[in-house]
C-alpha cells in the first residue's frame, strides 16, 4: 500500500516541479487534493477496511494527504519569491484615493432654505406625492373648472389620485391636522405633465404657510424681504408684483434685480377665506400668509447653472463641482 503511496507523491512531486504559474499549480492541487482528486478518492479504502486496520490506514492517508499539501505550499512560496519585481505587491505604497461624494445642489439649496427659514420659526412638514383631488385643488380654492386641472397639466393615478402639482396640498393637511398658530415649511417634489428644456415633469418646491392671529401682508413682505437678503446676500432688490392665484386673495409674485434685470422668483399671498372654511378655521379670528417657491430656480441663480437638465442627469463631473457644500 504504501508503495503505491510513494508512487503518487513521486508522481505528484513531478508535475508540481512543472508547474510555472499559480495558475498550473491549481490545477495540480484540484487534480490531486479536489473533490475527486486522485488522493481524496484513496480515503474511500478507510471504509472497505477492517476495524484493526483502520487506524494505521489512516494515518498513513493522512501522512500522504499533508506530504502533498507541503509539496504544494513550497512550490507556491517559491513561486511567489521567483515573481520579477515588477508582478510583486509593494505594501508600502499608498493607496488608491476613494472619491467622496457631494451632495446634489437641489440638497444644498433645500438645506439652505430650510436653515433660513426656521430661525423664523418654520418647522418642516413633508405631507403626500401621490394627493386627492381635494387635497391639491379643491381645498385650495382652485374650481372643477380650472385649466391645472387638466390631464394634460397634472398626472392622474385614478379618478381621484394624482402625483401632487405643488407642495400648497401640504398646507391643507396641516391646517386640518392642528389648530393655529401654524407656521410651517414643506421642502418637497412636485410634478406636472411638462417636459421641455426649461420644465421637468418633476421638480422641487418648498412652501411656507404662517396662520395666526392678526397676521398682515406686512408679516408676509418682512419675512420674505429678510430670507431673500439672506439666500442671496445682502441689499438684494426686490419688488412685489400683484398676481393671481386662487388659494390666496390678494396674491402677489416676488421679483429680485438680478445681474441687472428683475427675475420672478416666487408666489405668494395672503390665504384665502375659502382655503381658511375648507379646513375648519374661522377666518374671522385667524389669518396668514403663504409663498411657494421652486428650487431648482433658486439653485441655478445661486450656482450659475443655465440647464435645468443638469439636476437630473447624475453626470458626476457636474456633481462634483459641489463638493464640500452642505
Ligand atoms: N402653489 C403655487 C405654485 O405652484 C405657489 C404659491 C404658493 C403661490 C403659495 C402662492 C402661495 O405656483
Amino acid at each position: 500500500m504504501s508503495q503505491h503511496y510513494n508512487s503518487l507523491i513521486s508522481e505528484l512531486r513531478k508535475t508540481v516541479d512543472d508547474c510555472e504559474s499559480q495558475h498550473d499549480l491549481m490545477n495540480v492541487k484540484s487534480k490531486y487534493l479536489g473533490k475527486k482528486g486522485l488522493i481524496t478518492i484513496e480515503f474511500e479504502s478507510l471504509r472497505a477496511a477492517q476495524d484493526d486496520e483502520k487506524k494505521e490506514l489512516g494515518r498513513l492517508l493522512n501522512d500522504l494527504k499533508n506530504t502533498a499539501l507541503e509539496i504544494i505550499n513550497e512550490k507556491q512560496n517559491s513561486l511567489i519569491n521567483n515573481l520579477s519585481l515588477d508582478n510583486k505587491i509593494d505594501v508600502t505604497l499608498p493607496g488608491k484615493n476613494i472619491s467622496i461624494g457631494s451632495r446634489h445642489p437641489v440638497s444644498i439649496v433645500i438645506n439652505e432654505i430650510t436653515e433660513i427659514l426656521s430661525h423664523y420659526g418654520f418647522t418642516q412638514e413633508t405631507g403626500l406625492e401621490i394627493e386627492d383631488e381635494f387635497h391639491n385643488f379643491e381645498a385650495l380654492n382652485i374650481p372643477s373648472t380650472h385649466p391645472a386641472r387638466d390631464m394634460h397639466d397634472t398626472f392622474y393615478v385614478d379618478n381621484n389620485k394624482l402625483l401632487r402639482t405643488h407642495t400648497s396640498s401640504v398646507q391643507i393637511r396641516s391646517m386640518k391636522n392642528s389648530k393655529p398658530p401654524i407656521k410651517i415649511m414643506t421642502p418637497g417634489k412636485v410634478y406636472r405633465c411638462d417636459s421641455d428644456p426649461t420644465h421637468s415633469p418633476m421638480f422641487h418646491q418648498i412652501e411656507g404657510l404662517h396662520i395666526d392671529s392678526n397676521i398682515n401682508f406686512c408679516h408676509l413682505k418682512g419675512v420674505l424681504k429678510d430670507f431673500i437678503d439672506e439666500f442671496f446676500g445682502r441689499k438684494t432688490e426686490i419688488r412685489f408684483r400683484p398676481s393671481y392665484f386662487p388659494f390666496t386673495e390678494p396674491s402677489a409674485e416676488l421679483d429680485i434685480k438680478f445681474n441687472g434685470r428683475w427675475l420672478e422668483v416666487l408666489g405668494c399671498g395672503m390665504v384665502h377665506p375659502n382655503v381658511l372654511r375648507n379646513v375648519g378655521i374661522n377666518s374671522k379670528n385667524y389669518s396668514g400668509y403663504a409663498f411657494g417657491l421652486g428650487i431648482e430656480r433658486f439653485a441655478m441663480l445661486k450656482f450659475g447653472i443655465k440647464d435645468l437638465r443638469m439636476f437630473y442627469e447624475n453626470d458626476l463631473s457636474f456633481l462634483a463641482q459641489f463638493e464640500g457644500l452642505k
